[in-house]
């Protein structure tokens, strides 16, 4: 009996997916999908698998993959059967010689490679015996031996069955020995599918499935000319099932820059790029990072080797700031007091931080006001673990202007992890070469205050030998730490492996 859910059911079956029932009706209940094609009167064999798809989803249908070994002549077996196994050559000279031969006579129906696969066999099939006469090998033949000559072997059976029909299925424990040769018989993996009716498939099949004509897609000619009111129109579901796609994405970590991008370029500030190639001088020297500093050395800083160094245009500037290092030059500063060495800034490295980039633009663009941010990559000589990579994003910018202040600075963070989702973050008394005062900047994670970055206003010792006298607010931040909380993972790395997994349940922006 046909009840109302089977009608349903049946009502929002595509022709095809009826054919294709039926026509599995008539195959008791399970084909493979090239029979189906066959039997069922499609024009092609993708409408078999497509409605075949449809109709699992609906329960209707189980399509099931069956993965089948076949086999056949590799290129080893190809020559064999052309030639003769090498141990059937061997058996049939040993008897033309009557019965027994030396191991020199083999070399007229063998090839040198060929001779201890032939004596192999031979011994291992009990065709013939192996003795020692007068210093000389020779071969007898056995009983067996004899019986085999003139009748095909099941090895040489199974040869010629695999050259008339490739890709056949064989019985492998029958054909061990054969199988064991390298290069005689290769073997296959083809796919094949089945496609079973369901026990619902079934009942649906037995309450009388009618292939009517019936409209998927209507015309203004249907409507216009009144058609519709005389043909089965197929019902339209919007809750069917769909199949899932799974398009390319952002990385999370694509995904976090932009959205820093856009808070910084909403609150008026532009982006700048750097170099990841960059002098010791920018890098170091102009930020008044003293030159016997210890993050200068080997086990901090990559060096490169290519160029090894980078020559600085401007020799006043250096003039200046070597003035700066050894003692404040026209600052009030006292500097560090050393003899500041020109060639140690000239050194080529890969850039530690990118407040190269910010003291770059400043030297460039010494007239306020500017509001400038950059979120690029830096490298240390780092050891990797859970916290530490040598390769990591800064997110670094400043403020100048006449009128900027510390608080101004503080505000800005403030509004900048704000935005980026983060309420509770402190800031705590800090010291860079570079700035005065100093921050580090703190955000709150899991009960635990967690340093993310450090700021500061640029020292008069920087300021003053590119010719700015005006307050500039610095700081950089770390992007890795920052996604790390964003995402609630605990280990930096999984950031830049391919499994995602913890992103499972996460809401990216
Ligand atoms: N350059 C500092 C670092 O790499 C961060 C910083 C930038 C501090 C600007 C003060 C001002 O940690």
């Amino acid at each position: 009996m046909a009840t109302m859910s089977h009608d349903k059911i049946i009502s929002e079956l595509s022709l095809n997916e009826k054919k294709v029932l039926l026509t599995l009706g008539k195959l008791h209940g399970e084909a493979d999908p090239k029979k189906v094609f066959e039997i069922g009167d499609f024009q092609q064999q993708v409408e078999v698998m497509n409605a075949a798809a449809w109709l699992q989803s609906k329960k209707l249908v189980i399509v099931e993959e069956i993965i089948k070994k076949v086999y056949a002549l590799g290129k080893e077996g190809e020559s064999f059967l052309k030639k003769g196994l090498p141990e059937k050559r061997a058996l049939k000279k040993i008897i033309e010689c009557g019965g027994k031969a030396t191991l020199q006579s083999l070399n007229s129906v063998l090839d040198r490679s060929e001779i201890p696969v032939a004596i192999g066999w031979l011994k291992q099939k009990h065709w013939a015996t192996i003795s020692k006469e007068n210093n000389e090998t020779i071969f007898t033949v056995t009983d067996e031996g004899t019986s085999r000559i003139n009748k095909q072997t099941n090895d040489e059976k199974l040869l010629q069955m695999l050259k008339e029909n490739p890709d056949a299925t064989i019985d492998t424990k029958e054909h061990k020995l054969l199988l064991s040769r390298k290069n005689v018989i290769k073997e296959k993996e083809i796919v094949t599918g089945t496609i079973k009716l369901t026990p619902l498939g079934y009942e649906l099949l037995q309450t009388g499935i009618a292939i009517e004509k019936e409209i998927s897609q209507i015309t203004t000619k249907i409507i216009k000319d009144g058609i519709w009111k005389n043909i089965s129109i197929r019902p339209y579901d919007v809750n069917t099932f769909a199949p899932k796609t799974f398009g390319g994405k952002y990385h999370p970590l694509n995904l976090l820059i932009t959205r820093i991008r856009q808070i910084f370029l909403e609150m008026g500030f532009s982006e700048i790029k750097g170099n990841f190639v960059e002098s010791c001088f920018w890098n170091m020297d102009a930020l008044f990072i003293p030159q016997d500093h210890p993050a200068r050395e080997m086990q901090d800083t990559l060096y490169c080797k290519n160029p090894s160094t980078i020559n600085i245009e401007d020799d006043e500037l250096i003039e200046k700031v070597a003035l700066v290092h050894e003692s404040g030059g026209m600052t009030s500063s006292d500097g560090w007091g050393y003899r500041f060495n020109k060639d140690e800034g000239k050194k080529a490295l890969l850039r530690t931080h990118t407040t190269v980039n910010t003291i770059k633009y400043l030297y460039n663009h010494p007239t306020p006001p500017a509001k400038i941010f950059s979120i690029e990559q830096v490298f240390r000589n780092e050891n990797i673990d859970s916290t530490h990579l040598p390769v990591f994003y800064q997110i670094e910018g400043i403020v100048h202007d006449e009128h900027a202040t510390f608080e101004q600075l503080i505000g800005l963070l403030f509004e900048f992890y704000k935005r980026m989702g983060f309420e509770k973050i402190r800031f705590r008394p800090g010291y860079f070469p570079y700035t005065e005062p100093s921050m580090e900047v703190e955000v709150m994670w899991n009960g635990k205050w967690m340093e993310l970055g450090g700021s500061g206003m640029f020292r008069p010792e920087v300021t003053e030998p590119i010719g700015i006298k005006t307050p500039v607010l610095a700081w950089g931040l770390g992007l890795e730490r920052l996604a790390m909380l964003k995402f609630d993972i605990t280990d930096m790395r999984e950031l830049y492996q391919s499994d995602f997994k913890w992103l499972h349940n996460q809401k990216l922006f």
